[in-house]
């Protein structure tokens, strides 16, 4: 049971009053007596510049699971300023005081450390709220004077951070406004004004083309955060520093030394409360486009020339236009869809996709996808790269594994094992690290060789706990820094291979769902699209 923090309701003036009371000018905020020794070497310098941060769809479930408590964890390590707020918007009938209460609730249910009673009192007074609709002049003509009085009342320099958490139909009404009072106007001596979006960017090309026109006839691109949270995880981020920050692995990182790269995203969990989200999304959509592309396009990018937000994206870019778009012929070789039967995950019976709350009891909507591309560049060309993911698998496992090709001349084929090639895996999730698989001779006096491996995991390595995706994202948006978000040209080029897959299987005969039984690692059809080429999945 969680208890309700008693909270005040006190007024921007009475903020302001008490940080003035306290130290009366701007310096590094220190919200809260207890420091954490663990900060120390990381992002001390960077802390973002006063702002009010507007969320959109404030009462949702992603603001409540996600945005909040990763807001509090920044708060709680001092890496929001001292002058900033937030500006809550929703359609429910609540006060500053109610959603105050609200929030405190989510965040004793959801924060990944808990705030100290002071740090999360004075964290919630910064929290107001603004009841109105989305498609209403008059929620926008008071927040405007709303966000200037706060402009006046704290010094938030005039900087706003529009945060859409919303349905995506309502990402284009909500910037219409937000263009029709001039809030996107940066102004003159500072005053930055940036937008996060949340995914589905679009559900295929065409649509996604047109949400970028509707968001930059009222922002420009480098005001634009398109959150793709994968980009934000600890060992996603890694993968560029293990790639470019050593010199060993960069030489073997082509055709010459890769045999094939797997990608998996695999959830245990089925479609839980997002029924009917998921019916109109389905696991290519949802997965496919954007958080495997993302990570095949890190995987695969060429070093860019610095680490600036362009650099890194232009090289992701090319990666995704070296893909070819999918023909029809393709699709139905290199790509296989499955929806889950019932079955057993981790011990316990549950049901089929299609008995899931709010899914139609025929539903067509894919929950796995397994496809294979290749990436026709100087460095990759002849490479596949096989994708998968899905809903209710056998257990939840994301990972990158690229196997190295075999030795040229297999000298010890005497031994009576076979040595497995070279293989080296980045997991991203659970159990984050990166393992390196070697053959080795079995001690002895015959010339036994055993695959071992080499394994290196966050756990053990560092004694410090990894930021949620969102902490590390929100902080960059407020940061200014768009090296983790997505450009409107990267969404649509990775549509532009995952549009021509939905095409093709409106073309196609309607599948026979289900097809694999929860628990499992999907259909067999996936298993059959690598075997046909000699190889298979890797256990996970
Ligand atoms: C989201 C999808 O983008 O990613 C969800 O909409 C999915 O369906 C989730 O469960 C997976 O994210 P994570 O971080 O749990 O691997």
């Amino acid at each position: 049971m969680v208890t309700k923090a008693p909270v005040a309701i006190p007024t921007p003036r009475t903020i302001r009053e008490e940080r003035l009371a306290r130290d009366g000018k701007r310096r590094r905020p220190t919200h809260h007596a207890e420091v954490n020794p663990l900060r120390e070497g990381l992002r001390l310098e960077r802390v973002p510049d006063p702002h009010v941060f507007v969320l959109f769809g404030a009462t949702g479930d992603l603001s409540h699971r996600k945005v909040f408590p990763a807001l509090a964890q920044l708060w709680r390590t001092n890496l929001l300023p001292a002058d900033w707020a937030l500006v809550a918007i929703g359609r429910r009938p609540y006060d500053d005081g109610t959603f105050r209460m609200d929030i405190a609730e989510s965040l004793h249910r959801n924060c990944r450390v808990q705030l100290d009673e002071e740090a999360e009192h004075q964290f919630l007074e910064r929290v107001f709220y603004h009841r109105g609709d989305f498609g209403d002049d008059a929620t926008y003509d008071t927040l405007s004077r709303k966000l200037e009085e706060m402009h006046l009342e704290q010094e938030t320099g005039s900087n706003l951070l529009f945060y859409l958490a919303t349905q995506p139909s309502a990402f284009p009404m909500i910037v219409a406004e937000i263009g029709r009072c001039g809030l996107d106007h940066e102004v003159h001596n500072g005053g930055w004004r940036r937008i996060v979006i949340e995914k589905p960017f679009g559900r295929d090309l065409d649509s996604a083309k047109r949400l970028n026109r509707e968001m930059l006839k009222v922002f420009r691109e480098s005001q634009v955060y398109r959150i793709d949270h994968y980009l934000g995880k600890e060992t996603v981020r890694n993968l560029l520093v293990f790639r470019f920050g050593n010199g060993i692995f960069e030489p073997l990182w082509n055709r010459r030394y890769v045999d094939h790269i797997q990608i998996t995203v695999a959830e245990s969990l089925g479609v839980e409360d997002r029924g009917a989200f998921y019916e109109e999304t389905g696991a290519a959509r949802d997965v496919l486009q954007n958080h495997l592309m993302q990570l095949l396009s890190l995987v695969a990018m060429e070093p860019p020339a610095t680490f600036a937000a362009d650099a890194l994206r232009d090289e992701k870019l090319k990666v995704l236009r070296a893909i070819a778009p999918p023909t029809r012929q393709e699709v139905q070789r290199d790509v296989v869809r499955g929806q889950y039967d019932k079955g057993w995950v981790a011990g316990v019976p549950v049901k089929a996709y299609r008995a899931e709350p709010e899914v139609d009891p025929e539903s067509e909507t894919e929950t796995f996808v397994a496809a294979r591309f290749e990436v026709d560049d100087w460095r990759w060309s002849g490479v596949p790269f096989y994708l998968r993911t899905g809903k209710r698998l056998a257990k939840r496992a994301s990972e990158i594994a690229i196997q190295f090709r075999d030795v040229p001349h297999r000298l010890f084929a005497d031994s009576t094992t076979d040595p497995q090639p070279n293989l080296l895996a980045i997991r991203v999730q659970p159990d984050e690290g990166i393992l390196l698989r070697f053959g080795s001779k079995v001690p002895g006096l015959g010339l036994d060789i055993r695959p071992v491996t080499m394994d290196f995991t966050y756990g053990t390595a560092f004694s410090t706990d990894a930021p949620d995706a969102y902490e590390t994202l929100i902080l960059d948006s407020m940061l200014g820094d768009q090296s983790l978000f997505t450009r409107a040209d990267e969404v649509e080029a990775a549509w532009t291979i995952v549009t021509p897959i939905h095409d093709a299987w409106l073309d196609m005969p309607q599948p026979e769902f289900p097809n694999y039984a929860a628990g499992t690692w999907g259909p067999e059809e996936a298993d059959e699209l690598i075997q046909r080429d000699g190889r298979r999945w890797r256990r996970l």
